[in-house]
């Protein structure tokens, strides 16, 4: 194991238990979110790992050994340490600022450059502005020197306290996707603290959730979202992505209806009507003799033009809205549900018409997804009752 926690515990010296029975292993190469409420012992736990803050018990074990049995020097070689917003420094070169943590940990000069340069080239900016001063960039250049400067030091693991906690929002998703590709690129390990579930959702590969300086739950963001550990996770993913994501597991294929009316366009508006008469539908799905989806045709297209045209290729609709079996309800539903449409065909990868989903069988999902699963004929039933009951 790279990173290993165990029974950790800190007591303040007033007595406050910011962190209470931590327990934690972390994998080379891992991305971990610490996520949780102001005061759940993030930051505590954080600065145990770097030997900033000397925990009260427990053992913090770095590629199986003891970090109290090492040299903090030596502890903080492996380890970087970003806080939040913390800028470039106005007086430093952008070459100085990159290799801040390397010159503490004193590097050679000609491996520093040598440094600089490949940090500054990951970032895709030209190597003159190692030589220029932060001001002589835009805000966007320097936030992202300001994320390699994180990596420059070349170290395995790096702790980062909510970096991005202060930036707006399009800023702080572009330095995620920046942090995210880098880190994968070189091997590095993240633990990273934030206040945010979709900085969490994005980053992660694992999520720790902290409240009251314990450990709700650790998974993974596909796992919290499916399964959160209890009411406390549940909040602090909130309502509207559980929608989203109880129906993860689903794709349109699995709910849609397979039995499908449709009709070929050389067929006859005669043929036409008396299959919807037959099968209790006011519109048809029009595919080509292999199958292959083309459209739709209404009722009302059949009555305003059954004295003019004579077949179904004359008045049909040619821009029909469909969806892929194999894509997630989550990805759709609320495509289709904005639109409005009763129904939505489905078509396999080769556009062959498979299916219709219903709008009934989504708002059964978002129902599920709200309501969860257990219990829910029974509180279907309760509200058909209540409706009944009302008068
Ligand atoms: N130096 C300190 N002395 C006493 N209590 C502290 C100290 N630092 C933090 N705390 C308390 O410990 C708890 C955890 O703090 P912290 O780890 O900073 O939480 P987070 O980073 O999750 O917001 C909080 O209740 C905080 O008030
Ligand atoms: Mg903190």
């Amino acid at each position: 194991m790279f990173l290993s926690m165990e029974h950790l515990n800190k007591t303040y010296s007033g007595g406050k238990v910011a962190v209470d029975d931590f327990n934690l292993e972390i994998e080379k190469g891992e991305f971990v979110c610490f996520i949780g409420t102001s005061g759940s012992g993030k930051t505590t736990t954080m600065r145990m790992i770097n030997r900033m803050l000397q925990q009260t018990s427990g053992t913090i074990k770095l590629n199986g050994k003891d970090i109290s049995d090492m040299d903090p020097v030596q502890l903080r070689r492996k380890i970087g340490y970003v806080i939040q917003n913390i800028g470039l420094m106005p007086h430093m070169t952008i070459r100085q600022n990159i290799t801040i943590v390397p010159k503490l940990l004193k590097w050679s000069q000609a491996k520093m450059d040598q440094r600089a340069e490949e940090m500054i080239k990951l970032v895709e900016l030209p190597t003159e502005f190692l030589d220029r001063y932060p001001s002589e960039l835009s805000g966007g250049q320097q936030q992202r020197i300001g994320v390699v400067r994180a990596l420059a030091a070349d170290q395995d693991l790096i702790l980062m306290d909510e970096p991005y906690g202060a930036l707006d929002p399009i800023t702080r998703e572009s330095l995620q996707d920046l942090i995210k590709d880098l880190q994968t690129r070189l091997g590095k390990t993240v633990v990273f603290v934030t206040h945010d579930m979709d900085e969490a959702l994005t980053l992660a590969t694992k999520i720790v959730v902290m409240d009251g300086g314990k450990i709700m739950q650790v998974a993974t963001p596909d796992e919290i979202l499916r399964h959160p550990a209890n009411e406390f996770v549940e909040n602090l993913i909130g309502k509207d992505r559980l929608i989203q994501a109880r129906p993860s597991i689903t794709t349109v294929g699995q709910v849609m209806l397979k039995n499908v009316a449709s009709i070929t366009p050389d067929k006859l508006l005669r043929e036409a009507l008396k299959m919807m008469h037959d099968r209790r539908v006011d519109s048809l799905l029009v595919t080509d003799q292999g199958g292959n989806l083309k459209g739709y045709l209404d009722i009302e297209d059949i009555d305003y033009n059954f004295k003019t045209a004579t077949s179904v290729g004359d008045v049909m609709h040619n821009d029909v809205f469909y969806v892929k079996s194999d894509s997630l309800i989550r990805d759709t539903v609320e495509r289709i549900l904005k639109r409005g449409f009763k129904n939505v065909p489905v078509v396999d990868a080769q556009h062959k018409l498979v299916g219709i989903v219903t709008r009934a069988a989504l708002v059964d999902i978002v129902y599920d997804a709200l309501w969860g699963e257990p219990d829910k004929t029974d509180e279907r039933e309760d509200a058909t009752a209540q409706g009944g009951d009302a008068k």
